[in-house]
């Protein structure tokens, strides 16, 4: 089998890059993970991806004087890693059309809703403002739209009325921890296609808790 050369792109803490990281350890996982790229060279998921025996790389985004400049960058860095695939894991800048362009069918992002509802930023606060009983996480293929592409995987977790955005964010942290691993395993393995807006070839999730993973904890504080 070989495994794709996968590298992860963070700006921040990298819990998800930890869980990737950890999923591409046992030999038969179907992404190898070549390097961790960040665009912000102080990001502390950089230290712990180094610590984890990963290649890493900065590329800063604050010296390039357009989007396109500082992707180019990238590219290269990429290029050099001979990566075949890339895993967003809280990247916090948009790309250009041309970056998603050479990437297109090969780089998945995890957002902190549940698609399509929620997308850009601070999606735990807006869902408690707006009331939501049902919140979660999602994994799909990057297009040049902003949080849009076709989804591989979902996962929903209960709001509860004495949530907080920090409460809500950590309930759906773990379960993106969850869903990212899974995902990039069944693209990664082939298992796998994209047809127009939907991936499909997924099997049927046999565990009702993984769509709903505290349904248990919810209905026992009804009765
Ligand atoms: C995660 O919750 C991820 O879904 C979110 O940033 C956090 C990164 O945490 N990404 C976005 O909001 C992208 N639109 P991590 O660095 O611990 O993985």
């Amino acid at each position: 089998m070989t495994r794709l050369r996968t590298a992860i792109l963070i700006s921040g803490r990298g819990s998800n890059m930890d869980a990737l990281i950890a999923a591409a350890r046992d030999p038969s996982f179907p992404a190898d993970i070549a390097l961790v790229l960040s665009n912000r060279p102080d990001a502390p998921g950089l230290a712990k991806a180094k610590a984890a025996g990963v290649a890493t790389a900065a590329v800063d985004h604050k010296i390039y004087a357009g989007r396109e400049e500082f992707e180019r960058s990238l590219q290269i860095v990429l290029e050099t890693y001979r990566i075949n695939f890339i895993c967003l894991a809280g990247f916090m800048r948009m790309f250009t059309p041309w970056f998603v362009g050479q990437w297109r069918g090969r780089m998945l992002n995890v957002h902190p809703a549940l698609l399509p509802a929620y997308r850009g930023l601070d999606t735990h606060e807006r869902a408690l403002a707006d009331g939501a009983k049902i919140h979660g996480a999602t994994v799909h293929f990057v297009m040049p739209e902003m949080d849009e592409g076709p989804i591989v995987a979902q996962a929903a977790v209960p709001v509860l009325d004495d949530d907080t955005p920090e409460t809500l964010a950590a309930r759906v942290l773990a379960q993106e921890h969850v869903i990212y691993p899974m995902a990039l395993q069944l693209v990664a393995s082939g298992a796998v296609r994209v047809e127009g807006k939907r991936v499909l070839g997924a099997p049927a999730p046999d565990d009702a808790s993984l769509i709903v993973p505290d349904a248990t904890l919810a209905r026992r504080r009804i009765s």
